[in-house]
């Protein structure tokens, strides 16, 4: 391969004062953003524009599954945009095809359509269950409380948290929230109008809470017994993260009566792409029909260039055994953060999650937080920023770690480390 030459940066000084002023001037203003300018990675750890080091527990929010500048993703990504980058869905192309096989063999029997987010994916979900109720007339799909879904209109309707709807009323029609894990709840909401359930295995957003195996097994009866579609969101918790393909899989292993149990549809980004945008969603064999020609599109859908990066992703998994290193090491790192909640139970007030899926809950009302604004979840962050190590908000209370599904045992080491050398100052 030839030696790849990196580009001259873009901007004449590249410090954290004039990126920023950059963004002041130019960037819509959507995010909450730290104040941390990053210029380049390598494997699991991040550069700041200053030079500082710091190891990247977050992921880019589960994306970067095999870290930063991994040397084969680089190769694939310039032998494959030297070949063919694009030429649309009028066509077939041989990798969007081998990658639509690849997860049919990872979930089971059905098909695969392609797009370019989470967010987009679950748009594709909410319009199969919309064609697959819309003779009887049937629209509604239920989520939970707490959820995360998207900030698409839809998406946001989806959610099922009120901060993301406020301020774009009137709401998508179509959706209700249910308690999550309450499967009398489920039972409950149904309506005549009712045609899809949608889930996250893990909810990550919503603080990294994963569904109960007989809320699962609960929710796939009641689909079945109310001809309801049971959809999974697997955008953050899937590839892998937990151990298994699909959370889904991890969480029934060992549950009697699950060995048939498998959604109807489930919809993927993130880590899919290993950092390159591609999101997808998979529909089981009896409707991966629905969408038939002219029902459903998206341009950039599945590209030649980031189905085959994602083939190399799964490729790379696959052979270095990164989901048993990563439920191996996840749950190591988890039975640590417990230690901590025992320890230090005025900072941190429980840990959980699966495999590489982590949440850290931080007590209420710790000390040296009280003088400021910023919720406990980004104080607690800014301060692992100044350590040098990043991890993720979800909500005000808990924090999470997302890393590459390559951390070493080393760098699962140091995060904890430096994490406990954290929650002890402020002890
Ligand atoms: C569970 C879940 N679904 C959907 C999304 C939306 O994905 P995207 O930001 O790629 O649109 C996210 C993003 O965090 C997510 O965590």
């Amino acid at each position: 391969m030839k030696e790849i030459v990196p580009a001259p940066p873009a901007i004449v000084r590249n410090d954290y004062e004039s990126v920023r002023d950059l963004f002041a001037r130019n960037v819509v203003p959507s995010y909450g953003r730290f104040d941390l300018a990053l210029s380049h990675g390598a494997g699991s750890y991040v550069f700041d524009v200053a030079g500082k080091r710091y190891l990247d527990l977050g992921g880019g929010i589960a994306v970067n599954c095999l870290g930063h500048a991994h040397p084969a993703i680089i190769e694939t990504l310039v032998e494959q945009a030297s070949k063919l980058m694009h030429v649309s869905n009028l066509y077939y192309t041989e990798p969007q095809g081998r990658l639509a096989a690849e997860i049919v063999k990872r979930i089971g029997a059905g098909k695969v359509f392609f797009s370019n987010s989470g967010a987009e994916a679950n748009e594709g979900l909410y319009k199969m269950a919309r064609k697959f109720g819309h003779d009887e007339g049937r629209f509604e799909i239920l989520t939970a409380t707490n959820s995360f879904h998207g900030r698409t209109l839809a998406g946001i309707a989806a959610t099922g948290q009120e901060k993301v709807k406020k301020g774009f009323e009137p709401a998508t029609p179509g959706f209700r929230h249910i308690p999550y894990n309450d499967l009398d709840a489920a039972w409950a909401a149904i309506s005549p109008a009712t045609v899809a359930i949608l889930i996250e295995g893990v909810q990550g957003e919503g603080g990294v809470t994963p569904a109960t195996p007989a809320y699962l097994l609960g929710l796939r009866a009641l689909c079945d017994e109310k001809k309801l579609l049971l959809f999974m969101d697997g955008v953050q918790d899937g590839h892998y993260r937990t151990g298994k393909f699909q959370s889904f899989q991890r969480i029934l292993e060992t549950a009697s009566g699950s060995e048939k149990f498998v959604p109807d549809g489930l919809s993927m980004a993130k880590s899919l792409g290993g950092g390159f945008p591609i999101g997808a969603f998979w529909v089981r064999a009896p409707y991966a029909d629905l969408l038939g020609p002219g029902t459903h599109a998206s341009t950039f859908g599945g590209t030649p260039l980031a189905c085959a990066v994602a083939l190399k992703v799964f490729e790379i998994i696959e052979r270095e055994k990164l989901d048993a290193q990563a439920r191996k090491l996840g749950d190591g790192m988890l039975n640590e953060l417990k230690r901590l909640a025992q320890v230090y139970p005025a900072v941190v007030k429980n840990a959980r999650g699966l495999g590489f899926m982590l949440g850290i809950e931080l007590a209420e009302k710790i000390p040296a937080f009280a003088s400021s604004e910023k919720s406990a979840a980004v104080q607690f962050t800014n301060r692992l920023h100044a350590a040098g190590v990043m991890v993720i908000p979800a909500g005000t209370q808990t924090i999470r770690l997302l890393p590459p599904l390559n951390l070493k045992p080393q760098e699962a080491d140091e995060g904890i480390s430096k994490i406990e050398e954290v929650v002890k100052l402020l002890a």
